[in-house]
């Protein structure tokens, strides 16, 4: 889906599709050189890694096996708690692997903090993260991101895999979520 087929739902657009592909380029190629005769497995976390892992993985040119895992945060509020629960696990084994974890964006960086520990656990050789996007926030939290597509501001960003309650995961681009869909309230309809 592209911009003009959301009916203004987006405020703003962070990243375009061409841009996008072309920071991805950049990340698949560091991402090639640096696991060069290593055993790459990339680690998706779903939903919200599926275009990334789609495009990134495409720009790797050296081996790679890819796997998968679902995980949900524990908590009331929005924010993640930082426990969290495997919804799907994964596949394969990590046992003396070279683990790559694809993410889509980190906020709090809690989700992978607990990841990065849980496989890490598992015996994997070395576990590393790659994500699209980043919040500030992430910077409080002591998680070392290895790869990261853009730094972005705090807001609320949807498309290319990342949705606001399961909707906008199919945008090409990345763009700021207008406040009307997610605060209908405070909007004035007189
Ligand atoms: P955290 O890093 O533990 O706070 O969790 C990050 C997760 O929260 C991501 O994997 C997304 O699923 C979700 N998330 C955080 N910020 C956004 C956003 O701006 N848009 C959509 N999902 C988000
Ligand atoms: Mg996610």
């Amino acid at each position: 889906m592209q911009l003009q087929d959301t009916r203004n739902a987006i405020e703003k657009v962070l990243y375009t599709k061409d841009e996008i592909a072309a920071r991805l380029g950049e990340m698949g190629a560091d991402i090639s050189r640096d696991y060069d005769g290593k055993d790459l497995l990339l680690v998706g976390v779903l939903k919200g890694a599926i275009m990334v892992m789609a495009d990134l993985s495409r720009e790797i040119s050296v081996p790679a096996k890819m796997d998968w895992m679902a995980v949900s945060s524990y908590g009331a509020s929005t924010k993640s708690s930082g426990v969290v629960r495997i919804l799907k696990d994964l596949g394969e084994d990590v046992q003396g692997r070279n683990v790559l974890i694809v993410e889509d964006i980190i906020d709090s960086g809690l989700t992978l903090a607990w990841l990065k520990e849980n496989l890490e656990a598992r015996g994997a050789a070395s576990v590393k993260i790659a994500t699209a996007l980043r919040k500030p926030d992430a910077l409080k939290v002591d998680v070392d991101v290895d790869y990261v597509g853009f730094d972005i501001p705090n807001e609320f960003v949807v498309g290319y895999g990342l949705d606001y309650a399961e909707d906008y995961r199919h945008l090409d681009f990345i763009g700021v979520l207008a406040p009307h869909v997610y605060a209908p309230e405070s909007v004035n309809n007189d």
